[in-house]
């Protein structure tokens, strides 16, 4: 089975978000996958996702059950088959932990959407508006990683 983390500074805001909307796209398009999220600090180990967060989310019927936080692991380099960060900052420190092997893996979660942003902007210190923007974003990239992740199930490159 295809296994696939998304990376975030806390794994509150924008990783924990891009579970639950990737799950819920990846199942009504019928697909079997993996899905995880984790940060690259450890603030928040344990706690629920962002209040903020889950309630811009759940506004349009996404689901957080179960998700909490968790810091990446080593393990997380082996194990999964995409590595999504949410901006720059978490991509350089993804790939300095990487090994060379697995480097592929980690790629930015907005190279599967068609936008001007490239990035998933940390919304913790802002307003309303950037967590908005927050579920936006990570909207448009999960719809073409579904269709990403489709192609690679008829290429047969995956077993889902
Ligand atoms: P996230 O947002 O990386 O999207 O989960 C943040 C959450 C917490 C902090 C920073 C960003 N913090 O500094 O505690």
């Amino acid at each position: 089975m295809l296994r696939i983390v998304f990376v975030c500074l806390g794994n509150i805001c924008r990783s924990p978000t891009a579970e639950a909307v990737f799950r819920h796209k990846a199942s009504k398009a019928g697909l079997h996958l993996h899905i995880d999220s984790a940060g690259t600090a450890g603030y928040h180990v344990g706690a629920k996702p962002d209040k903020r967060s889950m309630a811009v989310a759940r506004e349009q019927g996404y689901d957080f059950n179960g998700i909490s936080c968790r810091k990446v692991s080593d393990a997380d380099f082996v194990e999964c088959d995409l590595i999504l960060a949410m901006d720059n900052a978490n991509l350089d420190s993804l790939r300095k932990r990487c090994p060379e092997e697995h480097q592929q893996k980690v790629q930015l979660m907005m190279s599967y959407a068609d936008t001007e942003f490239s990035e998933v902007p940390d919304p913790y210190y802002g307003g309303q508006k950037g967590f908005s923007l927050v579920l936006d974003l990570i909207e448009q990239a999960s719809d073409g990683l579904v269709t990403h992740c489709q192609a690679l199930t008829k290429l047969n490159k995956v077993k889902v």
